[in-house]
């Protein structure tokens, strides 16, 4: 079958090498993708709706499967659907559990979710006054959201109250964010490990991958601003098997039930950011598709074919016996352009991506093909991956094989794996 692939980032060369690998696939199409992708590119922006629909009709695309969020919150699935085109990924109301993190934070409320404590506002001054009656028993720390999406960028961790104010102001009187700053949580703050628990679901069945963790600061030891995330790992170690129970049934389970009795089913992959915390799992945050960087490393585990797994999710008929992962771990590495997470520049020439020793992926994220060559695109701009029977050896392997990669002001991580 023909199958259309959104995105363009390492995620998405992650998903077309896993697509590449089923025996049912005909052709594939990555819409627009990046150099890791360009044998199968389609110069279509990953949010070209009309367009990606009339591709779709044209080329006889038998599935299509989404990486981002942004075209899933602006209703690409329903686009498709209403033409009777398959796709894979939520529709626009089900995506609202990550387009709006009030809807998100109100459906945890209602499902009995574990989540910080927060209130929503829509005005400044009530904001400001909330925060200085000290609610909450993190108080003066609060963590300060933009409602909408904002590209991982919407949130601040804030240790007092000042901090607090910048950020409201930030968001909703500078509206640094747009329209997606309109609303804001007020969040307490809690603390502890963090972990990814993505999972496909049907709407109704859930299968959950192995748990994945990021690194999301630029620096060693977890310093530096934050980014997109600049390595992960899979399973994480700690994660025990009950853990994993609870996730499922006080997370994934209520909340799966809770969208499908509100009328918005959900069909994809539902993304819990939870936090290990001394009182137990709270959800961070959902994410409405796969993650970034943790596909890089869930995917090279998975033993079935993504091809059926997606079918078997839109045709409402999830059999979890049907979707195996090796017991392998995986590791990866993100080589970022030099100034990111803040401004960098692009174009430059990337070497020694043909030393990689076999076992070693390097997925590509912001590489673009330039006279043919591969040049630097993007802040993170690759994703180099490895798998081991064991954590260390899949992340020393990583390392090993991302030492003859170069190119100007590269940076990495040193200490993936390290656990948080
Ligand atoms: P989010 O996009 O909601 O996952 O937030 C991004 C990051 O902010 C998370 O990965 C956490 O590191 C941090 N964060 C979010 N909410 C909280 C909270 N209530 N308390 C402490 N840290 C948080
Ligand atoms: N790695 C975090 C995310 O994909 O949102």
């Amino acid at each position: 079958m023909n199958v259309l692939l959104v995105g363009n980032g390492g995620r998405e060369h992650a998903l077309a090498w896993k697509l590449l690998q089923s025996p049912r696939l005909t052709r594939l199409w990555v819409a627009p993708g990046n150099a890791g992708t360009a044998a199968h590119n389609v110069p279509i922006d990953a949010d070209d709706i009309p367009a990606l629909v009339a591709f779709a009709e044209a080329n006889a695309i038998a599935l299509t499967v989404v990486g981002p969020e942004a075209p899933l919150a602006a209703g690409i699935v329903d686009a498709f659907s209403a033409r009777g085109l398959r796709i894979f990924g939520p529709s626009q109301a089900a995506a609202q559990l990550e387009a709006s993190k009030s809807f998100a934070k109100r459906m945890m409320r209602d499902c009995g979710v574990p989540t910080a404590m927060f209130e929503v506002f829509d005005d400044y001054a009530a904001a400001l006054r909330f925060m200085h009656r000290l609610p909450f028993a993190s108080a003066p720390a609060y963590v300060i959201k933009a409602d909408g999406l904002a590209a991982g960028k919407g949130v601040f961790v804030c240790d007092d109250l000042d901090k607090a104010d910048q950020a409201l102001t930030r968001i909703m009187i500078d509206r640094e964010f747009g329209a997606a700053g309109e609303r804001v949580l007020i969040e307490e703050r809690i603390s502890g490990p963090e972990l990814s628990v993505l999972a496909f679901t049907d709407g109704k069945m859930i299968t959950p991958m192995p748990p994945a963790r990021d690194h999301k600061r630029v620096g060693d030891g977890d310093t530096g601003p934050n980014t997109g995330g600049m390595g992960a790992y899979a399973p994480a170690p700690d994660v025990k098997l009950a853990l994993l129970d609870e996730v499922f049934s006080t997370v994934l389970q209520p909340v799966i039930d809770g969208m499908r009795a509100a009328g918005t089913p959900y069909v994809g992959v539902l993304y819990a950011g939870l936090m290990l915390t001394e009182f137990g799992i709270r959800v961070l945050e959902f994410n409405c598709r796969f993650g970034d960087p943790e596909t890089q490393v869930i995917l090279p585990l998975l033993k079935s074919d993504l091809i059926d797994i997606c079918e078997m999710c839109v045709a409402g008929r999830l059999d979890p016996s049907a979707v195996r992962w090796s017991a392998d771990a995986a590791a990866n590495v993100v080589l970022a352009a030099p100034g990111y997470p803040g401004a960098y520049p692009k174009g430059s020439p990337i070497s020694g991506l043909d030393t990689l020793p076999a076992g070693v992926t390097a997925f590509h994220a912001g590489t673009a093909l330039h006279d043919g060559a591969v040049v630097t695109n993007g802040g993170r701009v690759l994703s180099v991956t490895a798998c081991g029977d064991s954590l260390p050896g899949a992340i020393a392997q990583a390392y090993a094989g991302l030492a003859g990669v170069r190119f100007d002001g590269m940076h990495y991580r040193r200490d993936i794996g390290v656990s948080q």
